[in-house]
């Protein structure tokens, strides 16, 4: 089958087409499934990965990547081929979308329990670019922040995969929500269902008197140290990438050791439960994704090039198979 392959780290260059072999189910993979992959999507941990970022090369490999981790892509929407022996929830023919590892390929192998069935309403294109994306938001504030209805809830990175999800999800579960953006995307953010649009260019949210119940930093800019004013006595800082964020590792470890509860990251959880919360969400027109551009799979490298600029309004999905 085709895929997007790397074979050592480094810029976007070194991601290429290859002829690889088709996954199978033999062996130890009785709950998973075969997906036939129409779209798919990048993510920020995918440049993790393809730079070789030192965090990752342990379980990635040490010089280069391992055989069996050279495809990446994070996200599927696609239709079962084939279900292992103790699968219950798929069957063949279905159309799912989830969380995988390696879907920038025609054919990715998926965990049972990391799949949902479609909504009724919404594409391929558009399910591809929300598993990772509004699972991280959804756990964050659902789980990490605990949000209550009518709490103030301010949106660090509110245009991106994340943010954008993000801002929708405190809005279904009742919060006041201020976004922080750039200038240009301030309207559309508005749109999304944000009470407050703030620009993160012309001013900063923790010097404007404000207080915020959660602070979410969905793209790693804010150190908690400098929001700590921003928040209320029992306010929250949730910051998402402690390994690349400035400081945030350090201050994972200082909150961890001081027993500060007002700080809190975590890592996503890949699940059966969550995706059918966004797929019900979707059918009810709570959350709808944005994607800003979609690149075929021959062009991965640019669709990296673009993703890594920092800047994508909503998401950047991939067409493996067009349906
Ligand atoms: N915890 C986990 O397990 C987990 C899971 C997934 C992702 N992550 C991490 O979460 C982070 C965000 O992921 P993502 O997919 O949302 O990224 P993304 O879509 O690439 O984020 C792009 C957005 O960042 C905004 N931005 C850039 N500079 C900004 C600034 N100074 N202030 C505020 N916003 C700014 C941009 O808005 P403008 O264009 O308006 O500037 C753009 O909309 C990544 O670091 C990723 O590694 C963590």
């Amino acid at each position: 089958m085709k895929a997007a392959i790397y074979t050592m780290y480094g810029s976007p260059s070194v991601l290429q087409m290859a002829q690889v072999p088709v996954p199978t189910l033999e062996g130890d993979y009785a709950n998973r499934v075969l997906v036939k992959v129409h779209y798919a999507s990048i993510n920020p941990i995918d440049y993790i990965y393809r730079s070789g970022f030192f965090a990752i090369r342990a379980s990635e490999g040490l010089l280069k990547p391992n055989p069996d981790a050279q495809i990446m892509g994070a996200d599927v929407a696609g239709e079962v081929i084939e279900i292992g022996s103790s699968v219950t929830r798929f069957q063949v023919g279905d159309v799912v979308f989830g969380s995988c590892r390696g879907s920038h390929a025609e054919i990715v192998r998926s965990r049972e329990s990391a799949l949902a069935h479609m909504p009724k309403n919404a594409s391929f294109k558009e399910m591809a670019a929300l598993p990772l994306a509004a699972q991280t938001a959804l756990q964050a504030l659902r789980d990490v922040a605990k949000i209550q209805k009518g709490q103030r809830v301010l949106i660090n990175g509110a245009s991106g995969g994340i943010g954008h999800c993000a801002v929708q999800l405190a809005k279904y579960f009742g919060a006041h929500v201020t976004a922080v953006c750039s200038t240009s995307n301030l309207e559309w953010v508005k749109a999304l269902g944000a009470d407050e649009v703030l620009d993160y260019s012309q001013a900063d949210f923790t010097k404007q008197g404000k207080q915020y119940d959660i602070i979410y930093d969905t793209v790693g800019k804010r150190s908690y140290w400098s929001c700590k004013k921003a928040l209320t006595k029992t306010g929250m800082f949730v910051g998402e990438n402690p390994f690349k964020a400035r400081f945030q590792l350090l201050q994972m470890v200082w909150a961890l050791l001081t027993k500060d509860k007002q700080f809190g990251t975590h890592l996503t959880s890949h699940n059966a439960k969550d995706l059918e919360l966004i797929r019900d969400l979707v059918e009810a027109g709570r959350l709808k994704p944005h994607i800003e551009k979609v690149y075929p799979l021959e062009q991965i490298a640019e669709a990296h090039r673009h993703g890594e600029s920092g800047h994508t309004k909503g998401k950047i999905v991939i067409e493996v198979i067009p349906s």
